[in-house]
């Protein structure tokens, strides 16, 4: 076993080996990057790379990490948000020698003193030369506080659609103050991310926080989500295969005719508040329930917040308004109005389903964290010929991202020093060909027989036999 990292802040260094137990289980359930962890692992692709992470720091977490350090990169880590860590996991990392800073229930300053941490923490003493982020915390510090360190930056990644909504607003003031100065992957665009994590992690997860926060019937209630993209789709589906009357708030007519066609009645937050016993918020949007909601809401409304920042729920007004706050346990508070009546809000207004649960399962984990990590090769190896002659993949990835249109957004570079080779400053998609791939590699696990072309069938479709198999704009 390796030595504890020099530098670290976890709750419990004792919980290791509690951390590595279920660490071992969950690399059983996530064979996309264990199989991509084998695969490249004797080439080292990631040797000289200092990748510093912000990501909620869980099992599922620890795996891609380990990952990342088997593949040679040098990492720190922090949580992306102040109630997601799993503690015994932070432990395990820590104990495995990876400067790791976070603990579960952090405050909003020691949030900020762990990512502020990370970025002198790697055992080489040097900084940082490639970040992978969830939400763009550490991608605004890094770039708004400490913009020498994005000098030999080989670029970022991003997991979450809020964090991508950033990483489009910083591209459209590239060369400009709060511009983007590295290159960005968009990983939460992946098909294999966007369309499996927030989907279908989200249509288990939300109500393990709802069940464990509460133990409430779902069955027979009637629940709002507010927002009907793809962790509002997961959300609604699993409410109402639980017995709940699903409705459904969206500013988008697409989605919200989307919604319609799957049976769930479209209204307005102003009139679900009134009439729903369940509350969850899915826009990544703010301001969605607020003071005049929650004033006509039923006795005992569960609210909670499955997008990614606390901006979507006013919790302020409920402080402040309230008579009363009760605390039931961490993360479950019950509120008595002016009124008389009562709401019960989780992790406060945060990620219920890591705040209350412990996020997704490592299996949709898994799809996401091999995004990842082969996000982060191609930042690393971007224009290394030989890495690409030998790994076909990556040279494919390399051409299709020349040719490829809709919606991978490029600039030219923008007027900054880099002492590094690497992709022009852009934000890009993952390309198809790695998408397929980590489907591929999941494909086993969950007994799929998968169909192949003949020659003839090929032609016809005018596409090779081993992919890809559909034009970037195909939406799944
Ligand atoms: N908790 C998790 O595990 C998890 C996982 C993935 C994504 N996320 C986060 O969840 C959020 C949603 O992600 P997504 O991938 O579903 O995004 P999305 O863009 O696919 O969906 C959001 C939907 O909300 C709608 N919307 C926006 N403002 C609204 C408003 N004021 N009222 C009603 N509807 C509104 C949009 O039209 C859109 O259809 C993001 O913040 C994302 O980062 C959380």
């Amino acid at each position: 076993m390796a030595a504890p990292a020099q530098q670290f802040k976890v709750a419990d260094i004792n919980l290791a080996a509690f951390g590595r137990r279920e660490i071992d289980l969950a690399e059983q359930e996530m064979p996309g990057l264990m199989a991509t962890r084998a695969k490249y692992a004797q080439d080292q692709p990631l040797k000289g790379a200092r990748i510093a992470g912000c990501l909620h720091m869980t099992i599922q977490t620890a795996v891609l990490i380990e990952t990342l350090a088997a593949l040679g990169a040098e990492i720190t880590w922090s949580s992306c948000n102040i109630f997601s860590t799993q503690d015994h996991a932070a432990a395990a990392i820590a104990a495995a020698g990876i400067p790791v800073f976070a603990w579960k229930g952090e405050t909003e300053e020691e949030y900020n003193w762990c990512l502020e941490q990370q970025l002198n923490a790697f055992p080489s003493g040097k900084k940082l030369n490639l970040i992978l982020d969830d939400g763009g915390d550490l991608t605004a510090l890094v770039h708004t506080k400490y913009p020498e360190q994005l000098e030999g930056c080989y670029g970022v990644s991003e997991e979450t659609t809020t964090g991508v909504h950033h990483l489009y607003k910083m591209l459209k003031n590239a060369g400009k103050a709060n511009g983007l100065l590295v290159p960005a992957i968009n990983v939460n665009d992946a098909v294999t991310k966007s369309k499996f994590d927030n989907l279908y992690g989200c249509r288990e997860s939300l109500l393990d926080g709802i069940k464990r926060a509460t133990d409430v019937m779902i069955a027979g209630k009637i629940s709002v989500v507010a927002g009907f993209g793809d962790v509002g789709k997961g959300c609604a589906e699993a409410l109402r295969s639980f017995g709940s009357r699903v409705l459904v708030t969206e500013i988008d007519p697409i989605n919200a005719l989307q919604a319609a066609m799957a049976g769930y009645e479209v209204v307005t937050m102003e009139e679900a508040a009134p009439r729903a016993q369940i509350f969850v918020t899915t826009t990544g949007c703010r301001d969605i329930i607020v003071g005049k909601h929650f004033e006509v809401m039923r006795e005992d409304a569960v609210v909670c917040n499955i997008g990614h920042f606390d901006i979507e729920i006013d919790v302020a007004w409920l402080k402040a308004n309230a008579k009363e706050v009760v605390s039931i346990k961490p993360q479950v508070d019950r509120f008595t109005m002016s009124n008389g009546r009562h709401i019960i809000l989780l992790a406060e207004g945060r990620l219920v389903n890591l705040g209350c649960a412990t996020g997704h399962s490592s299996f949709v984990m898994s799809c996401s964290f091999t995004n990842q990590v082969l996000a982060q090769i191609m930042l690393y190896t971007a224009g290394n010929k030989e890495f690409s002659k030998k790994y076909i993949e990556f040279a494919r990835a390399a051409e299709a991202d020349e040719v490829t249109e809709g919606p991978v957004l490029k600039k030219k570079e923008a007027d900054v020093k880099t002492s590094v080779d690497r992709l022009p400053v852009g934000v890009y998609v993952i390309p198809k060909i790695l998408d397929e791939q980590v489907a591929l590699l999941h494909c086993e696990h969950v007994n799929v027989h998968l169909t192949k072309m003949t020659d003839v069938q090929a032609e016809y479709m005018g596409l090779p036999i081993e992919g890809p198999f559909k034009s970037e704009m195909y939406r799944y």
